[in-house]
């Protein structure tokens, strides 16, 4: 058969690509998951496919773990839901220990309905529907309080429950990290703070046993944490001397960073994000330092990204190959920003199923939409595909399958690695019927 034209085209030298050794082709190339190879995930599971291993969920949250254990006696790891609350990823979390952290009403039951027990939920979030508040109070949540007006709403749970309800306060302060999450909870050095716990004291109702301060997530300076925990802990302190209270949990929120390369950072991930031991080092050394010897609160994390983003592997098929008006080649692909909604703000891993001769030229990876921002990858470095080749999007395991989207397509199956070595499908793929199920067509429209 003869091969089908293509355009020659000239490409601009880029410095550094062709001398590159690291954009060598074996480097691109992964055949399997855990041991299961691709081509067979994708021909059974189909394309695009989330893959997640459990082998490594759980190494990293026993690493994680031992970690932050060996530099402060009392760790608990409140298991971030937002950051994918597919049961299976969250009961691999619980069956390691962790609790739930929980930011809304939705999330609250899908913990409850895992089997969760309210004093296992930290509760948090800017908006706490009442019924989900009370609810949380009856179960005995641990509710970080994120405004005046939930104060004001737990003071009247507590008036009818006629008991003293127990919460946390959300802090937020200037630890070096910007911007800040400044809108969340209340201000450390302008002194509301004070001026809360205040109002608090007096109205009798409520009593202040936790901090919890998250300043934003993936946060590259591990300084920052140890910045927080004095502070929280210098808080704490005087807290417990103005209002009797005692300060149970002090909860450093997540935003631990994973391997992946956050735009705008030149550096490959293994030079630019600093080894999670120096945060646990960091918290640790603060929090010792700043307590008296033997009386120590819990220290709550509520980690998510450093913990599954490394887990999760999208496998996605060249559908369309086609070359840009600047001579680039340009791929579409089965999956776009609606399934890797964290593609705005990294640069994944690119690898690809096989090895495929040419030379690696800069590309563009696009996704099916029919929108202008749906781009995967601006300029990667691959050897020239064809279409139906299938690529490795690596690590993509935080965020994108809570905060993917139903546009114009349908979203794929997720499929978890066993230890074993068996593939289980632990989200199936959408139909028209699961979408349509839910509209409802007036009757004149009929
Ligand atoms: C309150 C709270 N806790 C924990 C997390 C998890 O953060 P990360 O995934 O960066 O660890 C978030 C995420 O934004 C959050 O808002």
């Amino acid at each position: 058969m003869r091969k089908p034209y293509q355009k020659p085209t000239i490409l601009k030298l880029q410095v550094g690509f062709m001398r590159d050794k690291k954009s060598g082709l074996s480097r691109m190339v992964r055949r399997e998951i855990d041991g299961v190879p691709v081509r067979e995930l994708a021909e059974r599971f189909g394309s695009p496919l989330f893959v997640f291993s459990e082998r490594r969920l759980r190494e990293q949250f026993r690493y994680l773990k031992r970690l932050f254990e060996g530099h402060y006696p009392r760790v608990e790891f409140s298991w971030s839901y937002k950051t994918n609350y597919l049961d299976a990823i969250c009961r691999i979390f619980h069956q390691e220990g962790a609790t739930a952290e929980v930011v809304s009403d939705f999330e609250y039951e899908k913990a409850r309905r895992l089997g969760i027990p309210g004093d296992e939920i930290v509760f948090n979030g800017p908006y706490k529907p009442k019924e989900t508040l009370r609810r949380a109070v009856l179960e005995g949540a641990r509710i970080n309080v994120d405004s005046m007006d939930e104060i004001l709403d737990l003071e009247e749970i507590a008036r009818e429950t006629g008991e003293k309800v127990r919460i946390g306060l959300r802090v937020n302060m200037d630890t070096g990290i910007y911007p800040r999450w400044d809108r969340f909870g209340f201000n450390l050095e302008s002194g509301e703070v004070l001026n809360v716990a205040r109002r608090i004291a007096a109205g009798g109702r409520l009593e202040v046993v936790g901090l919890h301060c998250h300043q934003g997530t993936f946060i590259l300076e591990p300084e920052a944490y140890g910045r927080a925990a004095e502070k929280l802990v210098q808080l704490a302190r005087k807290l417990e001397e103005e209002f009797g209270w005692t300060i149970e949990y002090l909860d450093l929120g997540g935003g631990f960073p994973s391997r992946n390369r956050l735009k705008g950072l030149y550096l490959p991930p293994e030079v630019a994000v600093p080894p999670l031991s120096e945060y646990a080092e960091r918290i640790g050394r603060a929090l010792l330092s700043g307590l008296p010897a033997g009386d120590y609160p819990l220290l709550i994390l509520e980690t998510g990204r450093a913990l599954v983003d490394e887990a999760g592997f999208l496998i996605t098929t060249v559908r369309t190959v086609k070359r840009l008006p600047d001579g680039r080649r340009a791929y579409v692909l089965d999956a776009g920003v609606n399934l890797l909604f964290t593609a705005f703000w990294y640069h994944f891993r690119v690898e690809i199923e096989k090895e495929i001769p040419g030379p690696p030229e800069p590309c563009v990876l696009y996704g099916p939409l029919c929108m202008n921002i749906d781009v995967v990858e601006e300029t990667a470095y691959l050897p020239p595909l064809s279409r139906g080749t299938r690529l490795i999007l690596s690590p993509v395991g935080a965020y994108n399958v809570t905060q993917w989207m139903q546009f114009i397509t349908y979203r794929p199956r997720v499929v978890l690695v066993t230890e074993a070595g068996k593939v289980e499908v632990i989200r199936e793929a959408e139909t028209l019927e699961d979408i349509v199920r839910r509209e409802n067509l007036p009757e004149h429209l009929r």
